[in-house]
Parts: C-alpha cells; sequence; structure tokens
C-alpha cells in the first residue's frame, strides 16, 4: 500500500428533509450573501428551489440566483456567474443540482477571488488557494462532486472538456442528501449516474499497486451493492432506501475513500470527456460504453485485476485469468444493458464517430500517455475507441 494523506471536511446530511438544513448550515458557517446555482428545470418544476429560496431569506440570508446550468457544463456560465457574484459581493455559493452545477458552483468558487482567467486553474496554469465557501444540495447521485475537490468543465473554444482537481480547497463544506428528491429523475439519467459511480469505483480499482486489500474490498463491495440496488430503483422510482442507497454509493465512490493508498487509472474517463465534449452524451452513459472497451483492451494484456474484479463483483467462477476477464466484462455489459445503458457508440447515437479527432483532442488534452493500470498511446486508445464503435 502507497503513503497517502486523506481529508475529507464536507459536512453530510442525510435524509427526509435533508435539504432543509442548508438554510441553518449557511447562517451558522456566518454566510451572508449566497449565489444559488442551479440547472435547467427540473428543481423550479419541484418546487424545491422555491423552498430554498424562502429558507435561505427566512433566516436573514441574502440571495443571488444564477440559473441555466446546462449539463456538460460550459465556461460561458462560469463568466457569467464570476461577474454577477463580484457584482452582488456574494460571500458564498449554494449548488442545488447535480454534478454539471455543482462543478460550475466550484468554478465561480474559484473563479471569483482570483484576478486571472478561472481558467488557468483547468489548463494548467495556475493552482487554487483562495476560494469562496460551497455548500450542495444534490437532486442526482452519480458525478460525486458532493463529496469531490474536483470540477470539470468545457471551453466553449475548442470544445476543451478539462477537470480540475485540487486536494481540499474546492470540496464542498456541506452537502445535504435527501433521497426523495431524486424520485423525479428520468430512468435514463438515473441509469447513467448507476454507470457513473460505478466507473469512480473502477477507476480507482483498477491498479497495479499491491497489498490494498482493504480498498479493494470497499470497491467491491459497493460495487456489488449499487448493482443488486440499480434494478429495485428503476423498477421502483420511489423506492427510498433503494434510491438512499445508491445516492450515498454516489458519495462514497467519488469522495477518494476507495482510492486511498493506491494508484489510480482514470483512462475510461479522460477517453470519456472527449466524447462527451465532441458529441454531448450524458456522461455516465458514455462511460457505459468506454468502460467495457476499456477492459476489454486492458483485460487481454493484463487480466489479473480484471479476472479477480469479475470473480469477486460477479461471481466469475472460472479459473483461467483472460477468460474469467472477458466473463466479467460481458457481465458487466449485460448489466448497463438491463437497466437501459447503451453499450457501443452506435447505441449511444454517434454513427460515425470521428476517432481521430477523438484522439488528437485526447492526448492534446492530457499528454501522450494515459492510465495508472496500463499506460496507453495514441494507438491503444484509438483502439479503444473502435472497440467502442
Ligand atoms: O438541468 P435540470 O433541469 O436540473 O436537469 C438535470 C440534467 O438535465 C437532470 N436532473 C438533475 N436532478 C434532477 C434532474 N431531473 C429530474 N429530477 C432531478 N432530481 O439531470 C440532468 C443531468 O444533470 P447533471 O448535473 O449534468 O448530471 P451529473 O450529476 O451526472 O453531472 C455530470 C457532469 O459532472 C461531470 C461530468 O463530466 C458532467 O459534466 N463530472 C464531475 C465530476 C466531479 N466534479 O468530481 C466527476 C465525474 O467523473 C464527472 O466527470
Ligand atoms: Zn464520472
Amino acid at each position: 500500500m502507497d503513503n497517502f494523506s486523506f481529508c475529507t471536511p464536507t459536512r453530510y446530511v442525510f435524509g427526509h428533509e435533508a435539504e432543509c438544513k442548508a438554510a441553518t448550515l449557511c447562517h451558522e458557517a456566518g454566510w451572508k450573501h449566497v449565489m444559488i446555482v442551479y440547472g435547467g428545470q427540473s428543481a423550479i418544476r419541484s418546487g424545491l428551489l422555491d423552498r430554498v429560496r424562502k429558507s435561505l431569506g427566512d433566516t436573514g440570508i441574502t440571495v443571488t440566483e444564477l440559473g441555466g446550468v446546462k449539463p456538460n457544463p460550459t465556461d460561458d456560465k462560469v463568466y457569467d456567474g464570476i461577474a454577477l457574484g463580484r457584482e452582488a459581493g456574494v460571500d458564498a455559493l449554494l449548488a442545488v443540482g447535480g454534478g454539471s452545477v455543482i462543478d460550475t458552483a466550484k468554478a465561480i468558487a474559484a473563479g471569483i477571488l482570483y484576478e486571472g482567467d478561472f481558467w488557468d486553474f483547468y489548463c494548467g496554469k495556475s493552482t487554487v488557494e483562495k476560494v469562496l465557501p460551497l455548500g450542495v444540495i444534490l437532486t442526482i447521485p452519480a458525478a460525486g462532486s458532493e463529496g469531490s475537490g474536483n470540477s470539470v468543465i468545457t471551453r466553449l473554444d475548442g470544445l476543451r472538456k478539462l477537470s480540475l482537481r485540487t486536494d481540499t480547497e474546492l470540496r464542498p463544506k456541506f452537502a445535504c442528501l435527501n433521497p426523495e428528491l431524486t424520485y423525479t429523475l428520468p430512468p435514463y439519467q438515473t441509469a447513467s449516474g448507476i454507470a457513473d459511480m460505478m466507473v469512480h469505483i473502477m477507476e480507482r480499482y483498477f491498479t497495479l499497486t499491491e497489498g490494498v486489500e482493504v480498498t479493494d474490498r470497499l470497491c467491491e463491495g459497493l460495487l456489488k451493492a449499487i448493482i443488486a440496488e440499480a434494478p429495485k430503483v428503476m423498477a421502483e422510482p420511489e423506492n427510498y432506501d433503494a434510491r438512499a442507497n445508491i445516492m450515498w454509493s454516489g458519495t462514497l465512490a467519488h469522495n477518494g475513500i476507495c482510492g486511498c493508498g493506491r494508484r489510480e487509472d482514470w483512462a475510461s474517463h479522460f477517453i470519456e470527456h472527449e466524447l462527451s465534449a465532441l458529441y454531448n452524451v450524458t456522461h455516465g452513459a458514455g462511460l457505459a460504453v468506454i468502460t467495457p472497451a476499456w477492459m476489454s483492451y486492458v483485460g487481454e494484456r493484463r487480466p489479473a485485476k480484471v479476472a479477480q474484479f469479475a470473480r469477486r463483483v460477479f461471481d466469475v467462477t472460472e479459473n483461467d485469468d483472460s477468460k474469467a476477464a472477458m466473463e466479467g466484462i460481458r457481465l458487466l455489459r449485460e448489466f448497463f444493458h438491463s437497466i437501459g445503458l447503451p453499450v457501443s457508440m452506435k447505441e449511444l447515437g454517434i454513427e460515425n464517430p470521428d476517432i481521430e479527432k477523438l484522439v488528437g483532442k485526447l492526448h492534446e488534452n492530457k499528454g501522450p500517455k494515459i492510465g495508472g493500470y496500463l499506460s496507453l498511446e495514441a494507438k491503444d486508445t484509438e483502439a479503444i475507441f473502435n472497440l467502442a464503435r
């Protein structure tokens, strides 16, 4: 096991009416003027936004609002938010939504106190030092941004989708998670979120680091639980316990606990980010396509951990590592299909992918080599895109 330092300073408030605690948490933190950041229609339609606005007002907090954040969020909204927040003089942010809303709020939180262009943080020109504090009311379990120190934004100029990773700076001060708020999710979003959280675990699971039995078992246990709960939420969208288990899994998948002491992989995410940047597909659905293709490629060359995944997560009994690995991948694809997800670019609606462009942008953005479990160059990532067709 590698040395590590792990700090997750976020307070998680979980369960029925969790969102009602947000105003008190803002008030206790001494926030006086909060910018609520939200997405399209879902939080308006459900009445959530009205309730949040009112509860902040009732505690004497001034509110400024920035709505209209779209999935696969773009830099234009961040610039709007920075300008609005500076003009209004906000001292904190409250993201009401999913990964796209939270990531936009994080970018604003960092950008507002920075004299240069916030994009400097994403393209590695500068590091985040000072940020406005941020709280979250989560409405979709998927990206895990409510517990992560990361934010992913797409620059419209050139469609570059890049992630900013921080240790603790961008981790929310609190995250309110009420599983009931997820009852209104369309099935495709529920399923895509499930794929995303599974892959967050798998990006950490596939490692060459040895002696990591505890985190291996954490990963396997979470994956098994998600696979068991997923059909329940798909069949009964208002099954509280199933929704609750999926929601908490999404946070545990990405707050860092599964990755302690081990080198992580992240190739599937880097590859998928090019798909969602270029074709604007839902990130989790893109991962349901890319990750099994990635596993087939690495499973042929380095089957051991893929075989362990197959045996321990999908109960494959095959003794031969290569055969076990392939059987595990088949079962993973079958699982994704069973919850209504695509497993090929064609099923994702991309009939003629521009693979040359995807590979070119991938390595321009992420460097000549990606991946911790198996190092991949352009010829390898091109093969993976082709396997995902
Ligand atoms: O915009 P509204 O109307 O709110 O609709 C949203 C959106 O269309 C809808 N939705 C959310 N909550 C709902 C709801 N609809 C009905 N009822 C509810 N309760 O769901 C749609 C998707 O929302 P989005 O925020 O885009 O989803 P998600 O949480 O999957 O976030 C995806 C983004 O996060 C990034 C992805 O790349 C993508 O850009 N990621 C961020 C990470 C991080 N910061 O740590 C890590 C991830 O790997 C990921 O890359
Ligand atoms: Zn993800």
